[in-house]
């Protein structure tokens, strides 16, 4: 009988909001799937496509990109960088043959950890049954050409 599966999701968080806020809910004892591995940004304006790209090579099945809500980056504009990238993350990545529904953004702030244990929840979900994301590997492995990624 083989095991359910259970996707691995990195989720790159700003440390000021959302590492806050899932740390909130980890101190308000709020069960959430284990399946999400956190890489903290000092700010969401730092995320890059190559780390996206990055953590699909390394067996990520989808990732999150989260950071503080508009108006309350700590680095004033950096989410709205974020933002404005993300639109051309997407014609990129979908471009390098990650779909859409493996990528996602939000915006959740220091007090809002029900909103972060309930968005790992949902998004855990949408994964697993989307499957693993093997295409992206075998796409690797057939040219070879995200390994200098
Ligand atoms: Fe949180 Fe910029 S400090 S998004």
């Amino acid at each position: 009988m083989s095991e359910p599966f259970e996707p691995k999701i990195v989720a790159f968080v700003c440390t000021y909001c959302t590492y806050a806020g899932a740390d909130l809910a980890g101190t308000s004892r709020l069960k959430y799937p284990p399946n999400v591995r956190i890489v903290r940004l000092p700010c969401t304006g730092r995320i890059s496509p190559m780390f996206i790209l990055k953590a699909f090579q390394k067996g990520a099945d989808g990732v999150l990109v989260s950071g503080c809500h508009p108006g309350d980056c700590h680095f004033d504009h950096g989410n709205y960088h974020a933002r404005r990238r993300w639109t051309a993350f997407n014609a990129l990545l979908q471009f390098t043959g990650v779909p859409e529904e493996r990528v996602k953004f939000s915006w959740i702030s220091a007090a809002e950890g029900i909103k972060f244990a309930e968005l790992i929840e949902s998004i855990t979900e949408e994964i697993r049954t989307a499957g693993p994301f093997e295409q992206y590997h075998k796409l690797i492995a057939e040219t070879g050409s995200a390994a200098s990624v």
